[in-house]
């Protein structure tokens, strides 16, 4: 059995990506693609399992598109496609719908956040979303999955359907069991207004989140109104874990200008949070800034984007048909 590592993950065209996406994600997705093959999709079939409208859907697929591009994903390196066009990822969601467990996506916490209080009116296909997000991954056979730490529940799901298919169709090792990748320090960035909740596309504050295209000044104004602490900067962690809007400030700072949060506590402690705030202003705008020109740029030329979406899609398409065709058998499909 090739053994070679295949890294595949997902990000959802549902508008601006933002810093969580980036630290949690992007970043980690431009490294691995120097290391290994490497398959990056823009999920549009999981951006409508809540409602878009379609004229935004489309706009956002090719920002998506335009945002891995700009952070350094490289598509003659890496394959980039959208979901939907190629057609295997639905077929294999219905196949894997029918060996996941109702019990499994139970206990799916991010359906219980979504779907929020009246159950009920959430769509079927949100409840069987993980389902889907198993067979993306699993239709390329890939074995290591780059996300932020709040999807990995979702792969703790794919890897027990993928040993279910396995041991249900008594084919040993035919899926891999796909190993998240999550990054230490920060793999799960918290809202600037709120420092228990995660940064997100769909909080209705802007004030919560750094864009990617957010411009110099914007970064300054949402960093200087960022929730800190009144007291001064702390000099250990253990004070600094019941602030947690000033440990996310610390965290953040500590990754953009990589050096541990160790040390980066002893440099800000006793200092007031102003001091850390326009020093975190400054990395963010010279790290975010050229991104979100670099994503203007792309954006002018559409076609470009979609011939990057036509090539990747094509690439993407041959492995997946060639797993389909082997999945099909083993199922009993003619
Ligand atoms: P989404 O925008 O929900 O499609 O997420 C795309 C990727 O970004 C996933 O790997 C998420 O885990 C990651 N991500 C989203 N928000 C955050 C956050 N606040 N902190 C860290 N990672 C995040
Ligand atoms: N569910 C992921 C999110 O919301 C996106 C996603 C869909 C994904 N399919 C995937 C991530 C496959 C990794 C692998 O962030």
């Amino acid at each position: 059995m090739n053994k070679k590592k295949l890294v595949f993950s997902g990000i959802q065209p549902t508008g601006n990506l933002h810093l969580g996406n980036y630290l949690g994600a992007l970043k980690n997705f431009v490294t691995l693609q120097d290391e290994t093959d490497c398959i990056y999709c823009v999920v549009d079939l999981h951006a409508i399992t809540t409602f878009q409208n379609p004229n935004e859907l489309k706009k956002n697929v090719l920002e998506t598109v335009a945002s891995f591009v700009a952070t350094g994903l490289n598509p003659d390196k890496s394959i980039i496609f959208n979901q939907s066009s190629v057609t295997g990822h639905s077929e294999l969601a219905w196949i894997l719908n029918c060996v996941s467990r109702i019990g499994w996506l139970n206990r799916m916490t991010q359906f219980k956040d979504k779907a929020g209080s009246d159950k009920e009116k959430a769509s079927v296909g949100l409840y069987i979303y993980p389902n889907l997000m198993a067979a993306d991954i699993l239709l390329y056979k890939a074995t290591h999955v780059p996300v932020g730490a709040d999807q990995k529940q979702h792969l703790e799901l794919s890897r027990d359907i993928a040993q279910k298919f396995n041991k249900d169709f008594n084919c040993k090792d035919f899926f891999p069991l796909p190993e998240p990748l999550i990054p230490k320090n920060v793999s799960r960035v918290m809202s600037l207004r709120d420092g228990t909740k995660k940064m997100s596309k769909s909080e209705e504050s802007d004030y919560s989140r750094i864009n990617l295209r957010d411009e110099a000044d914007d970064i300054i104004k949402k960093v200087k109104k960022a929730k800190s602490d009144s007291e001064q900067i702390p000099d250990n962690l253990k004070v600094l874990e019941q602030k947690p809007e000033a440990l996310n400030l610390l965290n953040i700072y500590s990754e953009i200008s990589k050096n541990s949060l160790d040390k980066v506590i002893k440099e800000m402690s006793g200092k007031e949070y102003s001091h850390l705030k326009t020093k975190l202003a400054e990395l963010l705008i010279s790290e975010i800034t050229p991104i979100g020109k670099e994503i203007e740029k792309l954006l002018g030329d559409k076609s470009h984007l979609q011939q990057i979406l036509k090539k990747g899609t094509e690439k993407a398409n041959f492995i997946a048909e060639e797993n389909l065709k082997n999945i099909r058998e083993k199922v009993g499909l003619i």
